[in-house]
């Protein structure tokens, strides 16, 4: 199964979820490698965007260096400054633009932005409208079910969405006040699935090829995004796609595979953000990486203050395990 969007194919339906402060470029060229049918930038606020702040604008990069669409993701709650900044990413080679209505962050929603547009369709409308017209290429949504309980309003949101020309809608199965509690509702996904006919996918608490099976059922989907279960194990989005659309299976590295592995991906993040800044947001990926491969993750490592020092540990800590 494939989803099309004019001349995408995403191909096997399997989609790196946008995470802020995870899914840059470093990350998504991984995950791209590996497989997967999509992968989407972190969130790029539009305001920022237009200011050219060149730390804004590399969030925007997506030149994977591979045949795989990548999607840039939007955020903001003005329709004029989410045109422009539309228009900006596009002229910066992305192909798909995405927008985000399903960020519960209270710095995001307190700006009417992200999941705070749901509780306003009419503006959220104007939004979709805007970044439509502005640029010629498909544009996606991100949302969740609805702010609460009480405003499930997810499948009129799509409705219009699909008549204002969005192309594909993903659903996270929790609403805003649920924020990451408790467990995603895969089957309150199948009403948004039945509303439209534009491809929806399903988000939220898949892990593996079991519960992406289960929730590609229950929400009646066209396809899953995957987002924290892909942290630490890039390759997770192809072991999902080799079970359910039979992909070849990623070739999962171990020992000094392994180590090559993470020390690309480190060296990769302090060539992308410069030594200082890079060395501190690795820590959180080699952290997730030696969860997953059940590596011993010596302190040494989160402290370490030389990228030939971190490296070193890196080969001690990785170089006796497998990916799993
Ligand atoms: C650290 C973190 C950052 C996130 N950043 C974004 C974001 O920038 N844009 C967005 O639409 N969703 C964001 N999300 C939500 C994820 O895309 C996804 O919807 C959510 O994590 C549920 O999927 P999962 O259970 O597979 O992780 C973020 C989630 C996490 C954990």
């Amino acid at each position: 199964m494939t989803i099309t969007l004019d001349s995408f194919r995403l191909d096997p339906p399997v989609l790196l979820a946008p995470m802020a402060g995870i899914t840059d470029l470093p990350f998504r060229r991984i995950v791209a490698r590996f497989g997967a049918g999509l992968v989407v930038s972190e969130m790029v606020a539009s305001g920022e965007m237009l200011t050219a702040k060149p730390s804004v604008r590399a969030k925007a990069r997506s030149e994977l260096g591979l045949d795989l669409p990548s999607s840039v993701q939007l955020a903001g709650r003005e329709a004029r400054p989410m045109a422009e900044a539309a228009k900006v990413v596009a002229d910066m080679g992305a192909k798909i633009i995405d927008i985000n209505m399903g960020c519960p962050a209270k710095k995001v929603t307190g700006g009417a932005s992200g999941a705070a547009l749901m509780r306003d369709p009419d503006h959220a409308l104007r939004l979709i409208e805007a970044v439509v017209g502005a640029v010629d290429l498909p544009v996606t949504l991100k949302m969740r079910l609805g702010w609460d309980e009480g405003q499930i309003n997810a499948p009129e949101i799509a409705r219009r969405a699909e008549s204002a020309g969005v192309r594909m809608i993903v659903v996270h199965g929790r609403t805003r006040m649920q924020f990451y509690e408790g467990r995603a509702d895969w089957g309150a996904i199948a009403a948004v699935s039945e509303a439209v006919s534009v491809p929806v996918v399903a988000n939220g608490d898949i892990v593996d090829a079991p519960s992406a099976r289960m929730a590609l059922a229950r929400a009646g989907a066209a396809g899953v995004m995957v987002g924290r279960g892909a942290q630490g194990a890039p390759w997770r989005l192809a072991q999902i796609a080799a079970a359910l659309y039979g992909a070849a299976p990623p070739k999962l590295p171990k020992g000094a595979g392994l180590v090559d592995l993470v020390s690309e991906h480190y060296e990769a993040i302090l060539g992308f953000y410069g030594e200082q800044v890079g060395l501190r947001l690795a820590r959180k990926h080699l952290r997730w990486y030696a969860e997953v491969a059940g590596a011993a993750l010596v302190p040494e490592m989160m402290r370490a203050q030389t990228p030939e020092a971190a490296l070193a540990l890196i080969r001690a800590a990785f170089s006796e395990r497998a990916a799993a």
